[in-house]
């Protein structure tokens, strides 16, 4: 992060003086800071984030400060999650707005490592959850969670955090979080709050920056036909025909390609082919070069 950063950090900090977040970039000066918290027996909080912070970012860090008596919020665009070199060179980045967000609602700490540190020359370990990895984003980003498992274990390990909060619109990366933990016994709980949405019912995505403006306007064409699907889900209609027409009004819409859109399991992520009373909606599609997803439960009513 540059030193234009630090400073309009600083400018903020001037005019809101007891609002204040710590920037850390390096591992040993995290440590020190945690090992000052643990002294007075506070509970930490982490919120992994790869910045462009947006309100489900910032709805994250909230329900931390709610539970957790320190937050450490990180910024680090992980290249190893990206199967896509494109993706990555696109990936919104905002670092100075983070920092002053991060500051207004007085997070701890935004801890912000270098790729250097976190991948130094000779890294080659490699976190991989099996099962619930396999199929939807699993099956689209050829090894997208084996990144996001590896930084989040590394992340895990780094803060030794009591918590960690993640968004569900991201929900198979909280079930291989959640795995990951109880796989490898680190204490931590996961907690996954709510997505945010815009108020047209687009979920909150670092990715809606990309959209152009008639792909924005396109955009909420995705929750809608997750909503309607649910709907229809509710009122005991065929599974496969509610999903085929849902599909068929995304593409309607603008979307140009689908990579799926499923009814599964909530708590194995298994397919299902009829209503069950775990049942969640999951799609992925994109709209120009912008690869948007979205979830959400089905409710019986
Ligand atoms: O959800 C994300 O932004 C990322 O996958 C995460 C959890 C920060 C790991 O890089």
């Amino acid at each position: 992060l540059s030193q234009s950063y630090h400073f309009a950090t600083a400018q903020f900090y001037a005019k809101q003086p007891f609002m204040t977040t710590l920037i850390v970039k390096s591992l040993p000066k995290l440590r020190a800071q945690i090992a000052e918290w643990r002294l007075e027996s506070a509970r930490i909080a982490i919120v992994p984030t790869m910045g462009a912070l947006h309100e489900g970012h910032l709805s994250l860090v909230r329900a931390a400060q709610a539970r957790a008596d320190r937050v450490i919020v990180s910024l680090f665009v992980n290249p190893k999650q990206f199967n896509n070199a494109a993706d990555l060179a696109n990936y919104p980045r905002t670092e100075v707005e983070d920092a002053a967000r991060l500051a207004s609602l007085g997070a701890d700490v935004l801890y912000a490592p270098d790729e250097a540190s976190m991948y130094p020359p000779g890294f080659a370990t490699t976190v991989s959850v099996g099962g619930i990895s396999k199929g939807l984003c699993g099956t689209h980003r050829p090894g997208h969670f084996d990144g996001v498992a590896t930084i989040v274990a590394k992340l895990f390990l780094q803060t030794s955090a009591d918590m960690a909060f993640f968004g569900e619109k991201d929900f198979q990366q909280v079930a291989i979080v959640r795995r990951l933990v109880k796989d490898l016994d680190i204490p931590i709980d996961i907690i996954m709050c709510p997505t945010v949405r815009e108020a047209d019912g687009l979920a909150l995505s670092s990715r809606n920056m990309r959209l152009a403006a008639i792909e924005r306007a396109i955009a909420p064409a995705l929750a809608a036909a997750l909503f309607e699907a649910a709907r229809q889900l509710c009122d005991g209609g065929d599974v496969a025909a509610i999903l085929a027409q849902a599909k068929a009004d995304i593409l309607a819409a603008g979307f140009h390609k689908i990579d799926y859109l499923e009814l599964r399991d909530e708590d194995n992520l298994q397919p299902l082919d009829t209503m069950a009373r775990n049942a969640r909606l999951h799609v992925a599609a994109w709209l120009g070069q912008v690869r948007l997803i979205d979830t959400i439960k089905v409710l019986r009513s």
